[in-house]
């Protein structure tokens, strides 16, 4: 008798990014609208269930984010952020308005020392206003997602009575908040649990968690969560986000793909696209990612001990749990030589995803015959790098032309640079400095008239090797607005002048510069001054506005 065959279905686990609203709360990041949606269209294509677009009541740029976003995404729900307050959900409701699956997640501090201290509201009139707040936002939206904040340090019994209230609301999510990084996995996973047997309607939502890294300890408590039941995580790309930031979203992930047989649960993310959207977000946000990062770290896949070197040619599974290509890091294989052509560097770039237009093509290959010059081998990670910087859309208010730079330990270091304005024109000027990006620096704020202040500032190696392509990833304050830049070169002096320059494009650009000149700098002055150039200070200032939270 043949074999009746029984699949099991494992269980989905819904991914909720919220890069651009808890993580663009990070310290260093900012993010404009423009960058904003184009992480969001990334965020969609990695497969994500829920993207946080933002807290629509918090600001003018935060509403008219959600409400793009919202019109462009249509795979993913878009999440708008409201406190238990009337403002904050009509505000959230109107910019989700046309969102294709639009979700109100509203929010509430639950715990003991946030009700004493910064509620000042007794354990009744919590449980009043969640449920409010709830029952209002449900009017406007199906679908609604509560946070009790602070949840990890609420009396778990209270907790359970919160959470019974707002499910009775409506409520068809609620996510549990380790808002301070508190919780031990053990006890988080205990949480979840008690919740899942103590809350009579428990059925009729989805458990979410969301955990911040304070301890280093947000993707395991996530991890937790999701053993004892939970069934949405809320994490964000490189786990940036307030403080220490919040649980990965490539760690969560990759640990639910890779332990399968431990979690037997599954998501709907396309684990090829890690890779790619880490690197986006990391150059839109100018937050470097460290080296050793689980993951999607420059390490995370390099084996310097002998015995490992050996055991991997031996066998891959010996050391490694994880290919490279699950999770969309290129192959560092030679692909191309400075004889190899057009058509062969086109074919290698939509390999790798990207689709160029005829005038970035021939603009990457002509960087690509000198670095292949400079280089002599060209691998994807320099393509990669090369073609990030082509269709990154900055507009070209300022190029550099060149730059003459003058250092040694007995001399000032001094920077000459010639750079070209997007009416054609060429301005040349030079200034000294406490080194020679710093001197670079002060020139281009020289000749721009536009003063940044650098927030922070990384460099690393794209391949190994003295003669690398050296990448320049940067955030820097304009007249109290941070803008990021990112770009490579095998003169990482010159990589730090267009990393640099890439920000004052986009801070010239908010400021009211035409849209979009040529790169080749043809036509329409530039109308909007940011700031006079004044000496550069070294610190940085927290200059956003401040949040609810
Ligand atoms: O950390 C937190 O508690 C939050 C909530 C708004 C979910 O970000
Ligand atoms: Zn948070």
């Amino acid at each position: 008798m043949a074999q009746k065959r029984t699949s099991k279905r494992k269980r989905k686990i819904r991914i909720f990014d919220t890069t651009l609203r808890d993580g663009e709360q990070s310290p260093g990041a900012s993010l404009n609208t423009p960058e904003k949606v184009k992480i969001a269209r990334a965020l969609e294509a990695l497969g994500v269930d829920v993207i946080e677009a933002g807290f629509p009541i918090t600001s003018p740029g935060d509403f008219e984010a959600v409400s793009l976003i919202s019109e462009t995404v249509k795979k993913s729900a878009v999440a708008g952020l409201a406190r238990c307050m009337e403002k904050d959900i009509v505000a959230a409701a109107k910019a989700l308005k046309k969102a294709a699956k639009p979700r109100i997640h509203v929010f509430l501090a639950t715990s003991a020392i946030h009700r004493k201290y910064k509620l000042k509201k007794a354990k009744s009139e919590i449980v009043r206003l969640a449920a409010a707040g709830v029952k209002l936002a449900s009017k406007y939206c199906d679908d609604v997602e509560f946070s009790p904040e602070d949840a990890s340090r609420t009396e778990p019994e209270f907790l359970s009575e919160v959470v019974e209230a707002v499910i009775d609301a409506g409520a068809s999510t609620v996510n549990i908040p380790d808002t301070v990084g508190y919780a031990m996995p053990e006890q988080f996973g205990a949480l979840i649990a008690h919740l899942r047997s103590d809350v009579s309607n428990i059925a009729d939502a989805v458990i979410s968690v969301h955990c911040h890294n304070d301890l280093g300890l947000a993707t395991a408590n996530s991890l937790a969560a999701v053993a004892n039941g939970a069934g949405q995580v809320e994490c964000t790309v490189n786990g940036i986000g307030e403080r220490a930031g919040n649980a990965s979203l490539e760690e969560v992930v990759m640990a639910i793909a890779t332990r399968s047989d431990f979690f037997d649960c599954t998501t709907g993310v396309k684990t090829n696209l890690l890779y790619p959207t880490s690197r986006l977000v990391s150059g839109l946000t100018g937050l470097v990612v460290q080296r050793n990062k689980a993951v999607i770290g420059e390490n995370a896949f390099a084996h310097e001990a002998g015995i490992h070197q050996d055991g991997i040619l031996k066998e891959r599974t010996t050391y490694e749990i994880m290919k490279p290509a699950d999770v969309g890091v290129p192959a560092s294989k030679l692909v191309l030589g400075k004889h190899s052509g057009r058509h062969a560097l086109n074919e290698r770039i939509v390999s790798l995803g990207y689709t160029p237009s005829a005038e970035q093509l021939e603009e990457v290959y002509e960087r690509f015959k000198v670095l292949a010059d400079k280089k002599k081998e060209v691998f994807d990670p320099d393509i990669l790098a090369l073609i990030e910087e082509q269709i990154s859309e900055v507009p070209a208010v300022f190029a550099l032309r060149s730059l003459h730079v003058s250092s040694g330990s007995h001399t000032i270091p001094t920077a000459t640079l010639v750079l070209v304005m997007s009416d054609g024109q060429t301005k040349q000027d030079a200034a000294c400095g406490d080194g020679p990006v710093d001197a670079v620096y002060k020139t281009i704020d020289r000749i721009t008239g536009i003063a940044g202040q650098l927030v922070d500032y990384g460099i690393h190696a794209v391949t190994s090797g003295k003669d690398a392509l050296g990448e320049v990833v940067l955030p820097a304050d304009f007249a109290g607005r941070r803008f990021s830049g990112k770009a490579s070169s095998t003169d990482i002096i010159e990589a730090s002048a267009r990393a640099y320059l890439q920000a004052v494009n986009r801070a010239a650009a908010e400021a009211g510069a035409p849209k979009r000149a040529s790169r080749k700098g043809k036509t329409r002055g530039r109308s909007g001054k940011i700031a006079p150039a004044r000496g550069r200070k070294k610190t940085a200032k927290k200059t956003r506005p401040s949040r609810t939270k």
